[in-house]
């Protein structure tokens, strides 16, 4: 049988995404030896560079993460030299018929496959995937496309962009990203439930009080107001990273471990789930502040940031599914910018016990007497459930404890950059971890209504300092369904 080649095209090769993240993960495979034996990286952009250029940019930002010895810089060096760039326009036929010159060079009498990361902005997806279908698919082996959001801003505008998308590629070329699925927590998520018996029988409304998705970050937009403005905080977070969890969390079990399987069941979720109404939403957005001597900037202040804007930089949602497993649970979500720590975590509160004999202890706060489930998604990846516990002595105290699965201490090993897992699901056709369309479309459906609804109405977001943990509105929020976020309780 003949050998096989893969070739991965970064287009967009010297944006932020591909030397932050994309360049370094595929060097993290490679160190690995999770990348096969024969491949190239090809970066393509509009700047005329070198390979030795191109060589230099990437390497800056390489790490040996895993061991600092020489054996590093000396596999570094073997990556790098497998690295090439073709300069050429995003919309050109003729630049990506130069690349597929070029990649035939290198993939010189073995079955070539080809995987194109696009790596720029939503508004030359098209363009690219046009030109580099029309002129630089494989002739005998795969083509395939990782597409990362925005995948449009609203329901009509994303149907457009996979409509103009599968007019050059089957579903199956198509890698839609979220990378929230390529964190280690996020996947283990199925495990956890499905593996254990002591967590899926209660996996439902019989003994779930509510179910909280927290993402918070203690940076504002410092330098990306222009993409952000355009988008805002439940476009750049909610409708895609926590929905996508809250999909997995909530789904029917899977008839197999298969990707089909498992998006039906994500997209089933997903579409029993009611459009979220205003009522059901505060928006936020932070203000400046001055802390210890420093001050810390307003959202507007941003120069790339429109005067007046009313972009939300922080939103928290209630949702909820209307099928028999979860009908009346709250599934609250929150997510910030500028906020006062950097979090994902996902919070589980079961229900009171039944005619709890110790809950005069409690007094008649209930709600502190109650098990949660955390799952720490980043940074310090951990799982712990609550439970509650004597406190050894003679009188009878009840505290309520952690039974702690902290990831340092278990696996000390360090955790692979969600990149690295996704590009090699890419790579080996595994599209479990990726988007499909009909799941793009449940998602917008949901939240498309609601944000038509706050653009027309122009609501004024809630302002919040920055470096703090948010408006006040989103504890009534919570209240309103007799929830207190676990994060600040
Ligand atoms: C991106 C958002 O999708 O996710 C960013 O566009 C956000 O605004 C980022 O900062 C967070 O990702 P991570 O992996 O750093 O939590």
């Amino acid at each position: 049988s003949v050998d096989s080649t893969v070739s991965i095209t970064v287009v967009g090769a010297s944006g932020d995404l591909a030397r932050k993240k994309i360049f370094p993960a595929l060097f993290a495979l490679f160190y690995d030896n999770f990348l096969p034996e024969h491949f190239t990286v090809f970066g393509y952009a509009r700047r005329k560079l070198t390979d030795e250029e191109l060589r230099e940019m990437i390497s800056k930002t390489l790490t040996c993460r895993i061991d600092e010895s020489e054996n590093c810089g000396d596999k570094m060096e073997q990556f790098l030299q497998r690295c090439f760039y073709q300069s050429g326009q995003y919309n050109s036929e003729e630049d990506f018929s130069e690349l597929d010159r070029k990649l035939k060079e290198k993939e010189a009498g073995k079955l070539p496959n080809r995987l194109f990361y696009l790596s720029i902005p939503p508004n030359i997806f098209v363009d690219v995937v046009r030109s580099a279908s029309r002129s630089a698919s494989s002739p005998t082996g795969w083509t395939r496309f990782i597409v990362e959001k925005p995948f449009g801003r609203d329901s009509e505008s994303s149907a457009e962009l996979t409509r103009c998308l599968k007019k050059y590629l089957s579903e199956d070329q198509i890698f839609r990203i979220d990378h929230y699925l390529g964190k280690e927590l996020v996947e283990n998520l199925s495990v956890l439930r499905f593996s254990n018996l002591v967590f899926e029988p209660l996996w439902s409304r019989n003994y779930i009080r509510n179910v909280q998705l927290i993402f918070s970050e203690d940076f504002g937009t410092e330098g990306r107001g222009g993409y952000f403005d355009n988008y805002g905080i439940i476009r750049d977070i909610m409708q895609n990273h926590l929905l996508q969890i809250l999909a997995l969390f909530a789904m029917e079990t899977p008839v197999s471990l298969d990707a089909e399987d498992i998006r039906n069941e994500k997209v089933k979720v997903l579409r029993s789930m009611r459009a979220l109404q205003l009522d059901d939403v505060v928006v936020g957005q932070y203000k400046g502040h001055t802390k210890g001597g420093k001050s810390y900037p307003a959202y507007i202040d941003d120069p790339t940031v429109p005067k007046g804007s009313l972009t939300p930089t922080f939103a928290a949602a209630a949702l909820f599914i209307d099928n028999a497993r979860w009908d009346g649970v709250p599934f609250l979500m929150k997510a910030g910018k500028a906020l006062h720590t950097r979090r994902a975590e996902i919070r589980v509160q079961f229900r009171h016990v039944p005619g709890n004999l110790y809950k005069r202890t409690f007094g008649t706060d209930l709600d502190k007497a109650t098990n949660e489930l955390v799952i720490h998604v980043q940074p310090n990846e951990a799982i712990y459930l609550k439970i509650n516990n004597k406190v050894p002595g003679l009188s009878m105290r009840l505290d309520r404890s952690n039974l702690n699965l902290l990831y340092s201490e278990r696996y000390p090993r360090e955790i692979p950059d969600a990149y690295e897992r996704l590009l090699l699901d890419a790579i080996e056709g595994e599209h479990r971890l990726f988007i499909r369309s009909d799941e793009l479309d449940a998602a917008w459906a949901l939240f498309t209504p609601l944000l038509k609804e706050l653009e027309n109405r122009k609501v004024a977001p809630e302002l919040y300092p920055y470096g703090s943990r948010g408006p006040v509105g989103a504890h009534y929020l919570a209240a309103k369904y007799n929830v207190r976020w676990g994060d600040l309780s």
